[in-house]
C-alpha cells in the first residue's frame, strides 16, 4: 500500500540522511521532504536520490500555518517525522527568539494540522518528534539519561527542544494524537554544516585556521554516526509503540580534547603531515556560557525493545566522516560562503 509520509527538515545533515534511507528503502512510499532552507539546510545534501519518483520536495516554512495546513490537505499524510529544527547552541545562545519560533511554534503549527486534518482517522496514523538529549540538562561524571529521566533544559536550544517535546506529548493526551519521540545523542558524520565542533574542526584542520576548544575541553559527548541514527529513527518510526519514548545514543563518550586529538592525529596521517602538526592549531578560548558537562544515552530500551544498536565503531566512524569532508571540499566551499561566512567571523572574532 503507497504510504504518504511527510519528512520536516530533510535538507539538513540528520534529515537528508533520514530522506535517503526511506527514499531507497521503501520505494512503495511517497516521501514529502519539506524544508524551509535555512542557512542549514541544503539540497545538494541529497543531489543522489532527487530524481526518484518517490521523493517530493516542498519549500517552506513549519512556522506558516496556512501553508502547512494547505500541505496537510495537499497530500493526506499518513505519517510525519519531524526534524525541523534551529539546532545550534552557539545560536540559540545569539538569539534565542529564532529557536523559541521555529523549534517551538513550528512544531505546534505541524501538531495543530495534524490534529485537525486526521481529527476523525487517527488509525494508523503517527507523528513523530526527533528531538535531543539535552532536554535532560547536563550530567556530573556518573550517571546515564533514560526515558525517565526528569526534563531539566539549561540552554535556549535545549529549552526549545524541551518545550515542543512537551507539546507533542500534551496533544497526545488531550487530542489522542498518535506520537512518539525519540531524544538522541549528539550525530557527526557526512554533510554536517561546519559549526558543529567535528566538521568545523576539521575544516579549520584543512585550511591551517585555529581549533577553539570551549573552556578546558573536558565537556563530554556520546557521539553517534548519523547513518546509525537514520536507521534508528527508521525503527522507531516502523516499530516504536504509540506514546512512548526511546533514547537513542551511541555508547561512545569522548572528552572534547581527546576527540579533538584524535581528529588532528587522523587528520595528519590522511594529508601527509608531519605528527602533531594538527595539535599545534588548537587554542583554548574562553567557555560557552551555561555549557553542558556531560550528556550520556543509556539505549537499552530501544535495544531490547525494537533491535537496534549502533553498527559503526567510532575509528571507523571517524575516519570515514573525514575522508568525506576531504573529498568534498566544493560541498564545503559552498556551505561556508556568504550568509555562514558573516556569521561565523562574527562569532569567531568574540572567541579570540
Ligand atoms: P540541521 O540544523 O542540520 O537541519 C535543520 C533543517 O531544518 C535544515 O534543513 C533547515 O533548513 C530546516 N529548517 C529550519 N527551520 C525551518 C523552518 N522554519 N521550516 C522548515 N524547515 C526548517 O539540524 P540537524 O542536526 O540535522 O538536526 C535535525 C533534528 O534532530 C533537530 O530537530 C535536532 O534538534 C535533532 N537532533 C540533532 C542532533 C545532532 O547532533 N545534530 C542530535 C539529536 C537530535
Ligand atoms: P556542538 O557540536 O556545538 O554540539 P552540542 O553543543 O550540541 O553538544 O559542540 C560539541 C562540544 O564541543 C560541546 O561541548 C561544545 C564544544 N565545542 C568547542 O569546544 N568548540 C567549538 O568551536 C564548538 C562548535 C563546540
Amino acid at each position: 500500500m503507497l504510504k504518504t509520509l511527510l519528512i520536516t527538515g530533510g535538507a539538513g545533515f540528520i534529515g537528508s540522511h533520514v530522506v535517503r534511507l526511506f527514499v531507497n528503502k521503501y520505494p512503495n512510499y511517497k516521501i514529502i521532504n519539506l524544508d524551509a532552507l535555512t542557512y542549514a539546510g541544503n539540497l545538494e545534501n541529497l543531489k543522489d536520490i532527487d530524481q526518484k519518483s518517490n521523493y517530493v520536495f516542498e519549500k517552506g516554512d513549519i512556522t506558516d500555518e496556512n501553508y502547512i495546513f494547505d500541505l496537510f490537505k495537499k497530500y493526506d499524510f499518513d505519517g510525519v517525522i519531524h526534524l525541523a529544527a534551529e539546532s545550534h547552541v552557539d545560536r540559540s545562545i545569539s538569539n534565542p527568539l529564532e529557536f523559541l519560533k521555529t523549534n517551538i511554534f513550528g512544531t505546534v503549527t505541524l501538531l495543530n494540522a495534524a490534529k485537525e486534518i486526521w481529527k476523525d482517522h487517527f488509525d494508523n496514523k503517527r507523528f513523530y518528534h526527533v528531538s535531543t538529549d539535552e532536554v535532560y540538562g547536563s550530567l556530573d561524571n556518573g550517571g546515564f539519561f533514560t526515558e525517565t529521566t526528569a526534563y531539566d533544559p539549561k540552554s535556549p536550544y535545549s529549552a526549545s527542544k524541551a518545550g515542543s517535546d512537551h507539546f507533542v506529548r500534551a496533544y497526545a493526551n488531550t487530542y489522542n494524537l498518535p506520537i512518539v519521540i525519540s531524544n538522541c545523542s549528539n550525530n557527526y558524520g557526512p554533510n554536517q554544516f561546519p559549526e558543529k565542533l567535528i566538521p568545523l574542526f576539521i575544516n579549520n584542520i584543512q585550511n591551517n585556521k585555529p581549533l577553539p576548544v570551549y573552556g578546558k575541553g573536558e565537556n563530554i559527548r556520546d557521539w553517534l554516526y548519523v547513518v546509525d541514527h537514520a536507521r534508528a529513527i527508521d525503527d522507531v518510526y516502523h516499530k516504536g509503540k504509540t506514546g512512548e519514548t526511546y533514547n537513542i545514543g551511541g555508547f561512545n563518550e569522548w572528552k572534547n580534547i581527546d576527540l579533538i586529538k584524535v581528529i588532528c592525529k587522523t587528520m595528519d596521517e590522511k594529508l601527509g603531515r608531519e605528527a602533531g602538526t594538527s595539535e599545534k592549531l588548537i587554542t583554548y578560548v574562553t567557555d560557552r556560557a551555561g555549557h553542558d558537562l556531560r550528556y550520556a544515552i543509556d539505549a537499552t530500551k530501544i535495544t531490547k525493545d525494537l533491535g537496534w544498536k549502533p553498527s559503526l565503531q567510532f575509528e571507523e566512524g571517524i575516519s570515514k566522516t573525514i575522508d568525506w569532508y576531504l573529498e568534498n571540499e566544493e560541498w564545503l566551499k559552498n556551505v561556508t560562503s556568504g550568509a555562514y561566512q558573516e556569521y561565523y567571523d562574527e562569532m569567531y572574532d568574540k572567541r579570540d
